[in-house]
C-alpha cells in the first residue's frame, strides 16, 4: 500500500499547486491513500468549511491541521459537527475543545487506516503532552487497523524526532509538519516507522515560510505587528510517499516528493 502525505497547504498558491499536481502524482505513484495538512489553506491562516470541501474533493481522504485550525471562527461549529472526521485538529488540546484528533477509515480497496494528529508544545502553546496523547490514541485504534499515520505538528526538531523514536514500531509513519521547510532526514526507523522531521509546505518558497519576505523582515526589524500576506513565487508541492506492508503496517520506504 502507498500513502501520499502532502505538506502544509499554504494559501491560494498552495491550493493551486495541489490541484494542478495531484492528477499527475496519482498517475505516477498510484497512492491508495492521500493525506494533507490543511491548516494554512485560507490565506496562510486557518481553513474554512468551503476550503475543506474543496480539498477533500481533490481526492484527499483526511486533512490534518495544527495551531492555526482555530483561526477561522466559522470552522469551529463545523469541527464539532463532523462526526466522520475527515478534518482533524491536534488530539492533545484540552478536553472539551471542538473537533477530533484521530479518525479511522477505509481505502477504496478496503484497507483500514487510522490518522492521528498531534501538536508539539516546545516553543508553542503549553497544551497536553503529545507523547501521552499518542499512547491514549493508539489504545483507541482497533487492533486490525494496521496502517497508522501520525501528523506531528511541531516547532522543535527534537520534539518531533523524539516522538518518532517513541512511536517506532507502533505506527506506520510519523510525519512532521508546521515548520514548512522540508528536512533531509526521511528514514524508516528500525522497528518499521517511516519518519521525517518536516515534510515541507505546499506553497510559495520565494518567501519566509510562505509569507511575503518584506512583511516578515519588517516584523523582525521593528517587532511591531504587521499584516502578513501569502507570497506568490516559486510555488512547490512537497510531500512524502510511504510504501507499507499492508498486513503488518510496517513502512518499507519513505521518499520525498517535490513537484513544481
Ligand atoms: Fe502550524
Amino acid at each position: 500500500m502507498r500513502i501520499l502525505f502532502i505538506g502544509d497547504i499554504v494559501g491560494q498558491p498552495g491550493r493551486r499547486i495541489v490541484k494542478e499536481s495531484l492528477p499527475g502524482l496519482v498517475e505516477e505513484y498510484s497512492p491508495d491513500l492521500i493525506l494533507a495538512n490543511g491548516e494554512n489553506a485560507a490565506g496562510g491562516f486557518g481553513i474554512t468549511p468551503s476550503l475543506v470541501e474543496e480539498l477533500l474533493d481533490l481526492g484527499i481522504a483526511v486533512l490534518t491541521s495544527g495551531n492555526h485550525i482555530w483561526d477561522k471562527k466559522e470552522l469551529l461549529p463545523y469541527l464539532t459537527d463532523r462526526v466522520d472526521s475527515r478534518l482533524l485538529r491536534p488530539a492533545n488540546y484540552p478536553a472539551g475543545v471542538p473537533g477530533r484528533g484521530r479518525t479511522v477509515g477505509q481505502t477504496r480497496g478496503g484497507i483500514g487506516y487510522a490518522v492521528m494528529n498531534l501538536q508539539g508544545r516546545t516553543f508553542m502553546q503549553p497544551i497536553e503532552c503529545p507523547f501521552r496523547a499518542a499512547d491514549a490514541l493508539l489504545e483507541q485504534i482497533p487492533a486490525e487497523v494496521k496502517i497508522r499515520i501520525v501528523d506531528m505538528h511541531a516547532e522543535a526538531t527534537s520534539e518531533k524526532i523524539a516522538l518518532g523514536w517513541y512511536l517506532d514500531g507502533r505506527v506506520t509513519g510519523v510525519i512532521g509538519t508546521h515548520t514548512h521547510i522540508p528536512t533531509a532526514d526521511e528514514a524508516v526507523l528500525p522497528q518499521g516507522t517511516a519518519y521525517i522531521t518536516d515534510v515541507g509546505m505546499s506553497g510559495p518558497y520565494d518567501s519566509v515560510i510562505g509569507i511575503e519576505k518584506q512583511c516578515v523582515i519588517q516584523k523582525f526589524l521593528t517587532q511591531l505587528p504587521g499584516r502578513f500576506e501569502v507570497a506568490r513565487g516559486d510555488v512547490r508541492l512537497c510531500g512524502v510517499l510511504i510504501e507499507t506492508d499492508t498486513a503488518t503496517g510496517r513502512a518499507l520506504s519513505i521518499q520525498r516528493i517535490v513537484h513544481k
